[in-house]
């Protein structure tokens, strides 16, 4: 049996990432998995590997639904895909609504589910944490309005965990029925059998720049220690240009960057700054007291 026409299976929307590419332009780039339906991969695995090299994933739900078939996750460094949206707490426009502030874009598999509440609920808890760091909440699942307003409302008013109870989440909660946003920002898996966003988390800064993002399994919960820490890490590195050691917290020894000169490398290592310790020209570390730090990271 022939395969169908490759060129059947490409979405029709203009992209610079709208050719295949095979696997290898995969990571941290935009990027458009070709696609085939499921059923004739698994009848058919050899068709998988194309003599080009291109590797076909299975077709997001019905192949004929070119709009399913697409996975865009936006790179580090890119600009965060603008869009418009309704949530729970009115509609959204992203990002002129949020001008100034860095933003945590959250997906979730579905409302009245165990460990989204959990996550919910540990997100409302921590709000005025991320207020003072002049970062907006956003959580996004691909679901009706009526059905997130009835999850928060039970949230608020049966569900007790970890000590918190009587939670009004305040940040929004979009309602992306179309799933345009998570397209868009390839919150959908390629070969997913369901429409249900996976556990992602964006990092966008005021310049609407991507800055980091995570990507968790539907039965793991994310740790929200690791989330507020990534958010004061970034910030901390753009206040003073340092870059943040494995398992840095806030008072660590941060690591001052490399000159990018001979002379400029000799005299570091010659004559490092106050405090600053070169173990080689590479490695370089220096203090950045926890009150440094807070004061580059209030908004
Ligand atoms: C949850 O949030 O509990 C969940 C969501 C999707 C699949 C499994 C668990």
């Amino acid at each position: 049996m022939r395969p169908a026409s490759s060129a059947s299976y490409w979405p029709s929307t203009s992209s610079s990432a709208s050719k295949p590419r095979g696997t290898a332009g995969r990571t941290f780039r935009s990027y458009r998995v070709p696609c085939l339906p499921q059923r004739l991969l698994l009848r058919h695995p050899g068709l998988r590997l194309r003599k080009s090299g291109i590797m076909f994933e299975p077709c997001v739900g019905n192949a004929k639904n070119m709009e399913n078939t697409t996975c865009n996750m936006p790179g580090l460094g890119e600009k965060a895909p603008e869009f418009e949206a309704e949530t729970t707490q009115g509609h959204i426009r992203f990002p002129q609504d949020f001008k100034g502030k860095w933003i945590i874009l959250f997906s979730h598999p579905g409302d009245f589910t165990p460990v989204c509440t959990s996550e919910f609920m540990l997100f409302g808890k921590m709000q005025e944490e991320f207020d003072a760091l002049g970062c907006q909440l956003l959580g996004l699942s691909v679901g009706a309005l009526t059905s997130h307003i009835a999850w928060l409302r039970s949230i608020r008013e049966k569900i007790e965990y970890k000590g918190i109870r009587n939670l009004d989440i305040r940040f929004p909660l979009i309602a992306d029925l179309t799933m345009d946003v998570a397209r868009r920002y390839g919150m959908i898996q390629p070969g997913a059998s369901t429409t249900a966003a996976v556990r992602t988390v964006f990092f966008i800064d005021p310049h609407g720049i991507v800055r980091t993002f995570l990507c968790y399994p539907a039965v793991l919960g994310r740790n929200f220690d690791e989330l507020k820490r990534i958010l004061v890490g970034l910030q901390t590195i753009d206040a003073y240009n340092v870059a943040l050691p494995a398992d840095w917290h806030p008072g660590d020894d941060v690591i001052a960057p490399s000159g990018s000169t001979m002379e400029a490398i000799d005299r570091r290592t010659g004559t490092p700054d106050e405090g600053a310790r070169c173990y080689d020209w590479y490695f370089c570390t220096k203090p950045l007291s926890e009150e440094k730090v807070t004061a580059g990271t209030k908004h």
